[in-house]
């Protein structure tokens, strides 16, 4: 089955998206990506009007390569979508929800319409519904999680049932992860965790060192942090706060603006959080083994996809089998 490139259609000189990863998505994360010749995505969800209209902006100052912002489809207010539009932003990610609504808002505008499933059926209910690209999203992913199928079962199967580009996201975290993605027919890589090192993503410093600590059994999956988003089970690092689920809800932290952050809150540590930064959501995926310190985001895209038009900061090790180092 021929379908059209989710990469040239874009003109990626790499196909790595910068997955949305929360309030640690910054507009100097997903320009940086961009500029490395990824794409970097914002996530829109949970900003005011005004902090995203402002945050679309901004990536527009730091860079002219294209961009996306995320939106969940069950959290964000319904009217972030028009902003988009009239935003004209290059690729609408939407997750959580139907894509109907949206891939009607978006026809004829030229934006790419790119909806996260986790299962087969939602694939091609989401194409159905005028989607441009699918993300299947296997279960080792970190964040919220929508299916309980593995990455190396689900893309293949989503490959063979859709006829649009498929991107693959949940436990890619280093080249190897890419080229087995790719071999399995997707499109380009989804990476979210590996983000998370980032220098330019918002990240307070005592989360980035457990994920640089953490090896592959180190993750949960359940429903822990529910404050704010009940009924979506999620994948984060082992803390106080997923090994007791009966702990008093109190007050543990304030945010970077001084509200206050309950504990199972849906809320992640970002670098202005104060209190007990530990009781938070640590949101990763199995990948998390293969993160091993802060980098540029450039250095990550290249480390993941160390190709000519990408040169790798791991020594050209990347897809030869050693692990890519950030
Ligand atoms: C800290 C964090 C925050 C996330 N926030 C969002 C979000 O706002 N919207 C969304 O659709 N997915 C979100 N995700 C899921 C990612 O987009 C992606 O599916 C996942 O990170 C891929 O798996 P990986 O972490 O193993 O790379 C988040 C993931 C993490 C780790």
């Amino acid at each position: 089955m021929s379908r059209p490139s989710f990469v040239q259609r874009l003109g990626l000189a790499a196909p790595i998206v910068q997955a949305p990863i929360g309030s640690a998505c910054t507009p100097e994360l997903v320009a940086a990506v961009g500029e490395a010749g990824g794409l970097g995505v914002l996530a829109g969800s949970w900003l005011s009007a005004e902090r995203l209209t402002r945050a679309i902006e901004r990536v527009r100052e730091l860079s002219a390569r294209p961009f996306g912002v995320n939106l969940v489809l069950s959290q964000a207010p319904a009217d972030h979508v028009r902003i988009c539009v009239a935003e004209a932003v290059p690729v609408l990610s939407t997750s959580w929800g139907a894509a109907a609504g949206v891939s009607a808002a978006l026809r004829g505008t030229g934006m790419v319409h790119v909806h996260m499933v986790g299962a087969v059926e939602d694939a091609v209910r989401a194409v159905a519904d005028g989607v441009d690209a699918v993300v299947a999203q296997g279960w080792e992913a970190g964040g919220h999680v929508l299916g309980e199928v593995s990455t190396l079962a689900l893309v293949p199967a989503v490959v063979d049932a859709v006829d649009v580009p498929v991107l693959a996201a949940g436990g890619i975290a280093d080249a190897r992860g890419v080229a087995a993605v790719t071999a399995l027919g997707a499109d380009a890589a989804w990476v979210g965790t590996r983000f998370l090192a980032a220098r330019e993503a918002d990240v307070h410093p005592d989360y980035r060192a457990r994920l640089a600590a953490a090896g592959p059994s180190d993750t949960v999956f359940g429903e822990v942090f529910t404050g704010g988003w009940p009924d979506a089970p999620h994948r984060a690092l082992r803390t106080s706060s997923t090994l007791r689920s009966d702990l008093p809800p109190e007050v543990v932290a304030v945010d970077g603006d001084g509200r206050p952050v309950r504990r199972y809150d849906d809320v992640i540590p970002t670098a202005g959080v104060r209190g007990d930064v530990e009781a938070l959501a640590h949101y990763a995926g199995q990948g998390v083994g293969l993160v091993h310190g802060v980098s540029p985001a450039a250095s990550i895209v290249a480390a993941l996809w160390p190709g000519p038009a990408a040169p790798s900061d791991d020594g050209g090790r990347g897809s030869s089998g050693a692990a890519a180092r950030s």
